[in-house]
């Protein structure tokens, strides 16, 4: 049996604010990010960096326009980006990386810094380099950071909140029966479902099993599954801290299944 994991760290209150406001931007200026607000990027990712380093954010400060290639499928072409963050660990690190991923990425839209996760339009080959690979590691995504050309105040993002939402399953197929859940609970997978996934796919599923929330993946898991299911577990640990109760998230790597367990209500 492979081993579990605890995935939780200490939270920001504000990312849960930031949930409704972030969006994925493809195009941005080109334009150079601050000094200030590269380092305060880089504190983040070092403060959520695992200590042990079995998952580990990176941040390039200018990033060569060559790593934002690779396929783009269906999605647009990353134009403009002048900085990214390498999200680097072992195989099995996926739920740790998303999780961590998307910490920064609600951070950086606090501090007005548009993302999109990458985990396929970039170049492995060329991000590994410039952040020396421990044996074992590997590049599992990016985060492309910056000014994006059409940049909506927070304000106007958060009204843009309800239309995102409507491209995102409805909570009951996400989360079926949820209307006896505790009240946090249901707060959890509020904010779950506005996750970002990998081709916005929506892998997550949610049931109660005793106090906990327990986060299965849908059928047919994908090649971002567990980066998906990482960032989906901040979210949704981030809605039940809303809500006044804290937990941890365990994780088996290896698995599809992942619980919450409450530890203490505010
Ligand atoms: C793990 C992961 C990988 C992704 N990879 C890419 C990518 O390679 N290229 C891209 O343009 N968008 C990528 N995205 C962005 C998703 O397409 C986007 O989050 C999803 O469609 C939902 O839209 P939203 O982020 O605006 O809410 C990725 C997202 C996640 C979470």
């Amino acid at each position: 049996m492979s081993r579990e994991t605890t995935i939780s760290r200490d939270l920001e209150t504000a990312w849960f604010e930031a949930i409704p406001a972030r969006i994925s931007s493809r195009r941005f200026t080109g334009e150079a990010l601050t000094s200030a607000e590269l380092d305060r990027l880089e504190q983040t990712c070092e403060r959520l960096s695992t200590p042990s380093g079995s998952a580990r954010a990176i941040l390039i400060r200018t990033a060569p326009p060559e790593v934002f290639t690779g396929l783009v499928g269906s999605y647009g072409r990353i134009e403009g980006a002048p900085s990214c963050v390498a999200l680097v660990g072992a195989d099995d690190a996926g739920h740790e990386i998303g999780y961590i991923g998307e910490a920064i990425v609600l951070d950086a839209t606090i501090g007005d810094i548009e993302s999109c996760w990458i985990a396929l339009a970039f170049d492995a080959e060329r991000v590994g380099p410039l952040v020396g690979l421990a044996d074992g590691e590997r590049v599992h995504g990016i985060l492309a950071l910056g000014h994006a050309t059409e940049t909506p105040s927070f304000s106007e993002r958060l009204g843009r909140a309800a239309m995102r939402a409507r491209k995102r399953l409805p909570l009951e197929k996400i989360a079926p029966g949820h209307e006896g859940w505790p009240a946090w609970a249901q707060e959890a997978i509020v904010a779950a479902r506005l996750a970002p996934t990998g081709a916005n796919r929506q892998p997550c599923r949610f049931h109660m099993d005793g106090d906990a929330l327990v986060m299965t993946t849908a059928p047919k898991p994908y090649w971002t599954a567990p980066l998906d299911r990482g960032i989906t577990m901040l979210h949704a640990e981030l809605g039940a801290a809303h809500a006044g109760v804290s937990g941890r998230w365990t994780a088996n790597p290896a698995g599809d299944l992942a619980r919450f367990v409450p530890q203490s209500a505010s």
